[in-house]
């Protein structure tokens, strides 16, 4: 999806600037970033260690306050969008809860609003088929690789159907084959799902691989440097990393950072 004056504007950023205060020191961790994304984007932010991703990421999901700036998700405050049950969450190690089984991990969400059991139940099993889990279902996440404990805490952030899928680093603690089969595997279900998705890593390909758009941040203090299309086509296949459109686009990224 390329953005256009038509696409439905999801999530707005307006000169937002972060300060961390600790007892002797200021951090200036983002510097007047603004930005849009789309409503049924998948962007992704880009940037090394320490560049304020993460940071960037909490304040769209409400979960740290802005010193400076403006979020508005939908036309409303982050709040609003937050208390509306509009963000879905995955983190960098999937927080799953071991004396709960796969299936009831998932429908945690469910639970906490006050869905009915079989409502849950039904939530569950489509969950389950949308992740690949279905035989896993009554097993303990200690029982699971990391990669398909991962699978759990994406199918959990679905539960409630949340209209935007935040997640920070979700697949960078796994080898580099299950993380390419995972970037597959997201961009089908993020097919099927339809939500805005705000992608954190700090890998190039990886960046490339799932993006319509990679906004790159620069540190020290956190800037947004370049915001870079990626015209390939959907869906997404495993030769295209082979190919030299993909490798372009990973040098034009690269050049962005020289440039910093
Ligand atoms: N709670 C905090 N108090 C003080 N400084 C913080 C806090 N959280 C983050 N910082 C600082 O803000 C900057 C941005 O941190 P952030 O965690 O957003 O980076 P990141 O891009 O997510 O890094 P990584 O890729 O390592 O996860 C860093 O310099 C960090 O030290
Ligand atoms: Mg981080």
């Amino acid at each position: 999806m390329t953005m256009t004056a038509t696409t439905v504007q999801e999530i707005q950023l307006e000169q937002v600037s972060m300060r961390y205060r600790t007892d002797a020191s200021e951090v200036l961790a983002l510097q007047q970033v603004s930005l849009n994304i789309g409503r049924g984007e998948f962007v992704s932010l880009l940037g090394p260690s320490g560049c304020g991703k993460t940071t960037l990421l909490r304040i769209m999901a409400d979960l740290l306050q802005p010193s400076e700036g403006s979020v508005t998700v939908a036309g409303k405050s982050a709040r609003e969008a937050r208390l509306a049950q509009k963000y879905g969450i995955v983190f960098q190690s999937p927080v799953l809860y071991d004396w709960r089984k796969v299936k009831t991990n998932i429908t945690l969400p469910l639970e906490l609003m006050g869905v009915k059991k079989a409502d849950r139940e039904r939530k569950a099993a489509e969950l389950l088929e949308l992740v690949g889990l279905e035989k896993f279902r009554d097993k303990y996440p200690w029982q699971l690789s990391g990669g398909m404990q991962q699978r759990v805490a994406i199918a959990r952030a679905l539960a409630m159907e949340p209209e935007i899928l935040l997640m920070d680093e979700p697949f960078s603690a796994l080898d580099e084959f299950s993380r390419e089969r995972l970037n597959e595997e997201l961009l089908s279900i993020w097919s099927k799902v339809g939500s805005t998705v705000v992608f954190v890593t700090h890998s190039i390909p990886e960046a490339v691989f799932l993006s319509d758009r990679v906004f790159v941040l620069s540190p020290h203090p956190g800037r947004l440097s370049a915001v870079v299309e990626i015209p390939l086509p959907r869906p997404r296949t495993q030769e295209m990393r082979n190919g030299p459109e993909f490798f372009g686009l990973i040098a034009k990224i690269r050049d962005s950072f020289e440039g910093v």
